[in-house]
Formats: structure tokens, sequence, C-alpha cells
């Protein structure tokens, strides 16, 4: 009795499972300009954001740019800020304003504000928030209760 012929058909790899980054599920390029441009909007719109509004230059253009060229990579998308600038040394970049709570919980109101108009699905609305929020609380140099940063900030 031959022994059965088995033959073996190879079998495809399984693509991968790559699950979306926040870029692409904003919406990559437009959606990230979107969240900007609307952050930035309200900012100058709405009354309880002047003191926040206040901190920043006149001319807003190359803002607008900047935070679109740092989320950008910072979602998952193309690094757009590093080769520009170099690397983001966010905290730092802030020092020059004087950031305590209130600065950080008025830019995080515009941020919801922002999210919440956007009209996202739950889970990502929620998972922006979360990074938003924590990235903003780092960004407090101000010395306050509560807040007591080591040294080396210099305020303008
Ligand atoms: C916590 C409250 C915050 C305040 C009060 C604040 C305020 C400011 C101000 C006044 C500027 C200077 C704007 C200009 O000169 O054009 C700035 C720049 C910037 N901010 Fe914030 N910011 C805050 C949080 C954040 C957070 C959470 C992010 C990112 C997730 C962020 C990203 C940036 C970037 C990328 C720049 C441009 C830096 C540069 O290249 O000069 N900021 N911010």
């Amino acid at each position: 009795m031959s022994a059965a012929t088995v033959s073996i058909t190879p079998v495809p790899a399984a693509e991968p499972v790559r699950s979306l980054t926040p870029y692409e599920r904003l919406g990559g390029e437009q959606g990230v300009r979107r969240l900007v441009d609307r952050f930035y909007d309200l900012m100058e719109l709405e009354p309880q954001y002047a003191d926040l509004r206040a901190m920043h230059p006149t001319q807003m253009d190359e803002t607008r740019d900047k935070l679109f060229w740092f989320l950008s990579g910072w979602l998952g998308g193309p690094d757009l800020y590093s080769p520009r600038f170099g690397h983001p040394r966010l905290r730092m970049r802030h020092f020059p304003y004087a950031i305590g709570t209130k600065e950080r919980d008025e830019w995080m109101a515009c941020m919801l504000q922002t999210l919440n108009e956007l009209g996202l699905d739950a889970d990502l609305q929620r998972q922006l928030h979360d990074a938003f929020a924590g990235t903003a609380d780092w960004m407090r140099n101000k010395a306050e209760p509560g807040n007591m940063p080591a040294g080396n900030v210099v305020h303008a």
C-alpha cells in the first residue's frame, strides 16, 4: 500500500491587523486641520477664553500651523514639526508663559468644546481627551498650591 500523498497548499500569510492611528481616525491631514482651526476659532470667539487668547500673539496664523504640525506627528501621522523646529520640547517651549491650573483648565475647556463639536466617536473622543488632559497638566509651570515645579522656569 502506497503512502497517501498529502499536498499542502501554502496559505498566504494573513495581513497583520493594524489598528488605525488617532490621526487616521480623525480623518488625516484635513481632520487635524479642522480640529486646530476650530480650537483657535473658539479661543478667538468665546468670551470665556479671553484670558487664554490674550496670552497668544495677535496674529495666530503661525500658531495654528505650529499646533497642526505638532499634532500631526503626535497623533500618529507624519512628523511635520521636528524637521522645521527640532525636538518639540513642549514643556520648555511653554516656559515663557505662566501656566497654572486656571490656564490649563481654560485650554482644556476650549479643547473639550472643540472635540464635542467635531462629532467624533465616543472612544476616539475619550482617547483624545485623556491625551490632551495629560499633556496640558504637564505644561503647568506656575508655582501655586498643588503645583510647585522645580526651578528653571522663566516666564516672560
Ligand atoms: C496648558 C495650557 C496651555 C497654554 C496656556 C498654552 C499656551 C501656548 C502659547 C501662549 C503658545 C505660544 C503661541 C505662539 O507664540 O504662536 C503655545 C505654543 C504651543 N503650544 Fe501650547 N499651551 C497649552 C497647552 C498645550 C498643549 C496641551 C499642547 C499640545 C498638546 C500645546 C502645543 C503647543 C505647540 C505645539 C506650540 C508651538 C510651540 C513652538 O514651536 O513655539 N500647548 N502654547
